[in-house]
Order: C-alpha cells, then sequence, then structure tokens
C-alpha cells in the first residue's frame, strides 16, 4: 500500500513509499520492483519482516512495529556504488544526532553503533545485467523502540534509539528525517561531491586492531586505511598489507 508522509522533504528519494504490515523482507520486495523498472527513491517499507537478512548470511531481528526496516531503489553508476553504501550509515548518523542529539559512530563497513552497541545495520544489493548496473538496492535496519533486554539473541550487541534515549520515537518522525538525510547525501552523490570525506570521520575502526571475515579466513590486523571504494587496509601482525572489500 502506499502512504503518503505528511511533511517530507525530499526529492527523489522516498517520492513513493510502499508500507506493508509483513513482508519476508524488504529486499526482495525492492529488488523485484526495481527489475520491473521502477524509478529510484522507491521506498519499501514495512513493520515486520519473516526472513530478514543482515550480512554475510545473518538473520536480522527486529519485533513488530520496533523498528524501521526498509529498502531503497537507487540507480547509480557503478563509480558511485560505494557512495550509496555509505550514504546509508551516514544518514543514519545524522537522523540519530538530529533526533535525539545522540552521536554515534561507524564500524566498517557500514554498522552504527551508540556506545559500542549496534543500533542499525545496512545492507547494499545490486541488479547487474550483462555487466551494467541495473539498480542497487539499500537496506537500512533502525532499531528504534526495541527492547533489546528481552531478546537474549542481541541483547548483548545491540541498542535502540529508545534505550539510548530513555524515551520512545514517532516511527514517523523517524522515518522523514532518515530519508530527508539520504536525498540530501543522494544529491550530493549525483553532484559527484565527496560522500566519501563526510563519511570517514564517523568511523570508529580506523587505527583499531580488529578480525574481519573475508571469504572463508578470518584477517586480524591493524585498520591502516578505508579507502574510498570502501575497502579496509589492515597491516597484519607480520607487517603484511591486507586489503579486504566491503562485500567479503
Ligand atoms: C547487517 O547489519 O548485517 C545489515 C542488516 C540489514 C537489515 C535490513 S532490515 C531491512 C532490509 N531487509 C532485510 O532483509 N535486511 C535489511
Amino acid at each position: 500500500m502506499e502512504i503518503v508522509l505528511n511533511d517530507l522533504h525530499t526529492t527523489i528519494v522516498g517520492r513513493s513509499i510502499l508500507h506493508y504490515p509483513s513482508l519476508p523482507s524488504t529486499m526482495d520486495f525492492a529488488k523485484k520492483l526495481a527489475g520491473e523498472g521502477v524509478g529510484e527513491g522507491v521506498v519499501v517499507l514495512c513493520d515486520e519482516q519473516t526472513e530478514g537478512r543482515g550480512r554475510q548470511g545473518r538473520k536480522w531481528f527486529a519485533s513488530p512495529s520496533s523498528s524501521i526496516l526498509l529498502s531503497v531503489v537507487f540507480r547509480p553508476t557503478l563509480g558511485q556504488l560505494p557512495q550509496i553504501n555509505m550514504l546509508g550509515s551516514l544518514s543514519i548518523v545524522h537522523a540519530i544526532e538530529r533526533l535525539a542529539g545522540i552521536k554515534s559512530t561507524i564500524k566498517w563497513p557500514n554498522d552504527v553503533l551508540v556506545d559500542g552497541s549496534k543500533v542499525a545495520g545496512i545492507l547494499m544489493e545490486s541488479i547487474l545485467q550483462a555487466e551494467a548496473l541495473q539498480a542497487a538496492i539499500l537496506g537500512v535496519g533502525l532499531n528504534v523502540n526495541l527492547d533489546v533486554s528481552s531478546y537474549p539473541e542481541i541483547s548483548s550487541i545491540a541498542t535502540s534509539l529508545s534505550a539510548q534515549a530513555g524515551r520512545d520515537f514517532n516511527r514517523d518522525d523517524v522515518l522523514r528525517t532518515l530519508l530527508e538525510e539520504m536525498d540530501t547525501l543522494y544529491q550530493a552523490v549525483k553532484r559527484n561531491e565527496d560522500v566519501y570525506r563526510r563519511w570517514l570521520p564517523h568511523v570508529e575502526t580506523l587505527g583499531k586492531t580488529v578480525r574481519i571475515k573475508s571469504g572463508q579466513s578470518v584477517e586480524e590486523g591493524l585498520a591502516q586505511s578505508i579507502n574510498p571504494d570502501g575497502s579496509i587496509t589492515l597491516r597484519r601482525a607480520d607487517g603484511s598489507l591486507v586489503t579486504i572489500a566491503t562485500g567479503e
């Protein structure tokens, strides 16, 4: 069902918002629409997912109506693709600051943390046809009024806006703010402005020793650089360098 969000001041993102009580995953629905040719900026939103997914085959947990669960269709160039990923996490950092006055950070590649706990995750999937990029689907799961303490599977690693601010949030307000921040950043991407330079200062991973799953192996090292294509370069204990792409 298409919904109208009052007072939404965007030009592309959210020009159409399709809202469903329950979907298997907003990613699949948005991908289907993108394959059928919908314009960019279409948002697929739901209150509950039965097969919500995260990166690296993980499940994404959200109790009904507790979270913002959405996917946005973008039609960027191949060169703009890393910046679509970055605008996902950066728009959440901006939205949390505007809504709650709370500072959040980004854990590479794209988790949004408050006080070291995950408040939001980003998943980007693309549609390629004969090596040409047809669309990028940006999925966002943002814990809004989620009582993480009631869910042992995530309570030690996750948080929510309500847990951090000590009050509940109106989900329409959160949605509106998030879509506006995304739209502003997408305009910047389209003007070929450097979103990477805006995103990087919020990434807390730089200079830390981290363990990252890369394909079948796990790499450990000091995060030496995070690069404009979104990849990370680690210095291993033996001094050698390894660069890991976002998608691995
Ligand atoms: C991660 O941190 O691993 C990414 C999580 C992305 C979750 C969102 S919720 C809306 C959209 N639909 C999904 O199935 N996943 C993304």
